[in-house]
Parts: C-alpha cells; structure tokens; sequence
C-alpha cells in the first residue's frame, strides 16, 4: 500500500461533490459564498491506493452489468475485518449487501413497524433518522442524551418509558455515537439490549462510524455486547465513512435471526432495491481487504486534528468547547457558554468567518448553540479554520 499524505490539501472543487460544490442550497437565509467547507461526513482525504485501483481496473473490463452483490468476496470481506477489528464472527448467510445504511435503516422501519408506531432515537443524533422515520409517517420518539456539560449519557429510566410503550417498535442506535462522539460501552450497550429486547423493540444498530476509535477506547458491536439479545438486532458497516466511499452507496447489514432476515430481504424486494453498484461492490472488498494500514494511518491522523482543535478552542475561542470525542471525525463544539442565540453564532461563524459546519439544530432541540465540524481534513486546513473563527469572535 502506498502511504496516503494526509497533509495534502485537494482541492475539490468543480468534482460534483456536495461538500465543496453544492453547500448554498443547504444554509437558507446564510451567506455562504466563499466558506471553507467543514460539513458533511466526508473526508478530504484520497482514498487507499487499492481502492483506486480496484475501481480504475473494474472501469477498465468495460462492461458494467448486474453485479452479483453478495457475491462470496464482498461476503469474505466483511467476514474478516469483523472477524479482525471487532472479534465478532458472522456467516455468509447473515449478510445482506445494501445501497447505503440510510436506505438500509428505512427498509428497517418499513419491515418492523407500521404507520402510527413509534421509533426511538437518541438526540443530537444525525438527522436522517428523524427524516426517515417521519418520511415513513411513524412516530419520533426522542429518548434525549443527557449532557453534563464535558459528556453524554442515555437516560435509561426514559428509554424504559418510550420502550414500555405498545406502538414502539424499534429504536435506531448510533454506535458510536454521531455527532457526540460516545463509543458505548459495553454496560450501557447491555442495558440498552435488554430493555428493547423485554419490551419487544428491535434494535437497528448502526455501526458506520465503527472503525474510527481513538485510543484507549474500544468498539463493541452491540451484538457482541449482548449475545443472548442478539436475534433482536440488524447491525449496519459501510466502508464509506472510514475510506471516503460514500458517493459508491454501498453498505451491508448483519442479521442473526432467520425471521428478521427473511423479513428485511422482502422489505428490500418490495422497494426492487437488491444488489449494489459494481464499483462500490469493487471498493468494498478492497477497502475491507486492504485498507487496515490507512486506516490506523488516519486514525492517528484525524485524532491529532482533534487534539489540536480542543487545545486551540480552549485556548483562543473562549466561550467554546469541543465535547471530547471518543471516535468519529466529527467535532461537536459547545458555544452556549458564549451567551449568544444560534443565530448569532451561525452568523459569526459561516458569514464572518466564512467556516461552514454543521448546524446544531439540525440533530435536534438539545442541539442548540453547537456546530458540527468535519476534522477529517489536513491539519493546515483545521488550523485556518479556526484562526477565522477565533478572528471573527474578537473583531
Ligand atoms: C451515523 C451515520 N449513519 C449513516 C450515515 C450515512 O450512511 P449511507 O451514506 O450509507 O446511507 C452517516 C453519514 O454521515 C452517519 O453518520
């Protein structure tokens, strides 16, 4: 493998990607006109070289028909990082290839519940779970973190109560925890599978940000976690966000109970979504075959920019804070110590410091006076950053 420069600033720009390309339409009411974007959960790096090549060299056979989405690589592949990063042993029969986690958790919520019933998530969370949840006319049912003012934790007595409740079906769990930056640990991951589980509420596990751990933490699949629960939990792994693959729309679900699994295959059936896109099918396998070194390279990489970020904040944004993060490449920085509205922060921040992140509302009510900022990025680029945010809150 050759090393990726992480220092190396791309420029994007004119790539139809939305992070660089197409922000305005999402900031109604802002100017955004020549902000440096640090939204949306892609990485600014180049992907592993394997995966490149596994692309160029799909591109090059020429002919792109059906691919065979579970073939017995994509399979095989996700078999052994598992096997390799999380000590947890699927079978081939357990794996469904799908077109994205997202799609794969509304397939969910189509499969195990009805119009009317209720579905637990745990704001701030990312926000495509409200969205999906409400495009599907079920009902939101916000069991909120609980925030101390330096970390989050569940209110497990409100989890009893929503769980409790007849019409709730399923609970979306994010694992680690997007944008609060929690790895659960396994007593909390316990509890949570054993109130679901008395309560007949599955549980979609969503483990995309999975691979990204910092040090002295430790993913646990929930499955593993909670083994004798396990058949009441679909487990979703996408490639997409550790090697900068989401444009290929190409994720898998774990599913241990045969009834859950027959049930979400024909939920896939009724919405013709089978199969994936044989370039994502390609990079899948070789981002899982291949991509371990890159990732450990990255990892110390991105945790260096969250390192630098929190000392910088602390440091020169007074007022603010970045929740210490325990995974992922998301900053999710605290300003409510400042006293402004989020609108005045908002304003500072994209309009006078021309830095664009994501806003905190958008992950729910007790996301008011956050920002979201995407520190998967040279280090160069975090350091701009936030020299302008620190510019425009002393000006
Ligand atoms: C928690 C979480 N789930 C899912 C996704 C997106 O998954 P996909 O692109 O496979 O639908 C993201 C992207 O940021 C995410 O943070």
């Amino acid at each position: 493998m050759q090393s990726v420069n992480f220092d190396e600033i791309i420029d994007r720009r004119g790539t139809d990607c939305i992070k660089w390309d197409g922000f305005e339409r999402y900031f109604p009411g802002l100017d955004t006109k020549g902000c440096l974007p640090m939204w949306v959960a892609d990485s600014d790096f180049f992907v592993p070289s394997e995966v490149k090549e596994a692309i160029i060299e799909k591109a090059r056979q020429g002919i792109f028909g059906y691919p065979d989405g579970n073939a017995r690589a994509f399979n095989e592949a996700l078999i052994n990082w598992l096997d390799k990063r999380h000590k947890w042993c699927v079978d081939a029969n357990q794996i469904v290839a799908v077109p994205g986690v997202v799609p794969a958790i509304a397939y969910a919520v189509q499969a195990f519940s009805r119009e009317g019933d209720g579905v637990i998530i745990q704001p701030p969370v990312y926000y495509p779970f409200k969205q999906t949840i409400l495009n599907n006319k079920r009902i939101v049912k916000e069991n909120t973190l609980l925030f101390d003012g330096e970390t989050y934790s569940i209110n497990f007595e409100d989890l009893e109560k929503k769980a409790k409740d007849p019409r709730t079906k399923l609970m979306i769990l994010c694992h680690p925890h997007n944008p609060v930056g929690r790895v659960w640990v396994e007593e909390e991951l316990r509890q949570i599978g054993e109130i679901c589980t008395r309560n007949d509420v599955l549980i979609f596990s969503d483990e995309i940000h999975s691979d990204l751990i910092f040090k002295g933490f430790k993913h646990i699949p929930l499955v593993k976690a909670c083994e004798e629960f396990e058949k009441n939990i679909i487990t979703s792994y996408a490639p997409s966000k550790t090697f900068n693959l989401a444009g290929l729309k190409t994720a898998a679900v774990v599913i241990t109970d045969k009834e859950i699994l027959k049930r979400f295959k024909a939920q896939l059936s009724i919405n013709a979504a089978q199969g994936v896109n044989v370039f994502g099918s390609a990079a899948f396998i070789a981002a899982y075959s291949y991509g371990e070194r890159y990732l450990e390279e990255m990892l110390e990489y991105i945790e260096g920019n969250m390192d630098f970020a929190k000392e910088y904040i602390e440091e020169n944004i007074k007022g603010a804070k970045l929740i210490s993060p325990q995974g992922t490449y998301l900053g999710w920085v605290n300003f409510n110590d400042m006293n402004l509205s989020q609108e005045e922060i908002n304003k500072i921040v994209i309009e006078k410091a021309k830095v664009l992140p994501d806003l905190g509302v958008w992950f729910g009510e007790n996301g008011k006076g956050f920002l979201r900022f995407n520190f998967a990025c040279p280090r160069s680029v975090v350091k701009k950053a936030l020299n302008q945010i620190k510019q425009a809150f002393n000006d």
